[in-house]
């Protein structure tokens, strides 16, 4: 293993796989490993690559319109990114909906460069546009770290999205008749050696909502909260939904307004 980073993360992989057999009788001390493992991961976190990319991108004029994003609204008028990323999911007068980061990344996108939104949303993860909006979203997120989650609620849209996403998350279905529920609707749950957020509530600081865009070391792959509940609706054995569906972004405000007052850590590096 010719790169430092992975030869560490090897390390702590084998560390904690030793640890996975004494789980059991020494819950504490598994749990300290863990902790130690993900502080080992955090000062080489691949994620700062993936940040400098979306700011090039945020920057560069490109697309048939040859224009930059800079003029992209986020919810706090045009070109603030500071503090956007915390009060998303939000409703967005002039699209009439209620859009997550990525949808609305997808509008700026759309409108100011010219670029076909199918080119994100019919794409594949970790490629072309779609790659594109992750890094966008990466460095955007990472302007608001150690802000706040304050989403709004004052507009009947996005109470209903509330309301949406809450019924989402408590849908039971599929070959093994889960919701998110069933594994993010209790304290203390655990897959493995994973921790599994009370997602019902404020679950901590950069914890949840708040550790999304997170890099994952699993996959070698940046992810944004488009792709974590992608991919939690698979663990659920449920259909693969849209990208930045109406239903994925309901669940982010569900998530989000109940992460209220938890501090973002993005970017965060995930096993
Ligand atoms: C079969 C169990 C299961 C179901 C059902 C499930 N998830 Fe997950 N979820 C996981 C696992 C495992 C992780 C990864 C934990 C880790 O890697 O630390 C996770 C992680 C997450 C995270 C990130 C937590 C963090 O702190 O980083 C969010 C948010 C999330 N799930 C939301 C959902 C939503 C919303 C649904 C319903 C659409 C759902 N999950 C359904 C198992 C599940």
């Amino acid at each position: 293993m010719k790169h430092p980073f992975m030869a560490r993360v090897a390390i702590a992989l084998a560390a904690t796989t030793l640890l996975a057999g004494a789980a059991s009788a020494q819950e504490k001390s598994s749990t300290q490993a863990i902790e130690e493992y993900r502080e080992m991961l955090q000062d080489g976190n691949p994620a700062d690559l993936f940040e400098a990319k979306g700011e090039d991108l945020w920057k560069q004029k490109r697309g048939p319109k040859n224009a930059s994003l800079e003029r992209c609204d986020l919810g706090k008028g045009a070109g603030v990114v500071k503090g956007a990323c915390v009060e998303l999911p939000r409703f967005f007068a002039d699209t009439g909906k209620v859009q997550d980061l990525e949808s609305r990344l997808v509008t700026c996108m759309s409108t100011l460069q010219g670029i076909d939104p199918k080119a994100v949303i019919n794409g594949d993860w970790g490629k072309g546009e779609r790659a594109n909006t992750t890094a966008l979203a990466t460095w955007i997120a990472s302007q608001s770290k150690d802000m706040k989650f304050n989403l709004p609620q004052s507009n009947a849209q996005e109470r209903t999205a509330y309301e949406v996403g809450k019924r989402l998350f408590y849908q039971r279905g599929g070959s093994h008749d889960f919701a998110c529920a069933s594994c993010h609707g209790e304290e203390g749950k655990r897959i493995r050696l994973q921790d599994l957020p009370d997602l019902r509530k404020n679950p901590g600081d950069g914890i949840g909502f708040a550790a999304w865009p997170a890099y994952r070391v699993s996959n070698g792959q940046m992810w944004t909260m488009q792709h974590r509940l992608n991919d939690c609706y698979r663990q659920q054995r449920f259909p693969e939904p849209t990208f930045a569906s109406d239903a994925t972004i309901a669940l982010g405000v569900f998530l989000g307004v109940n992460a209220k007052g938890a501090k973002s850590a993005v970017p965060t590096i995930k096993r």
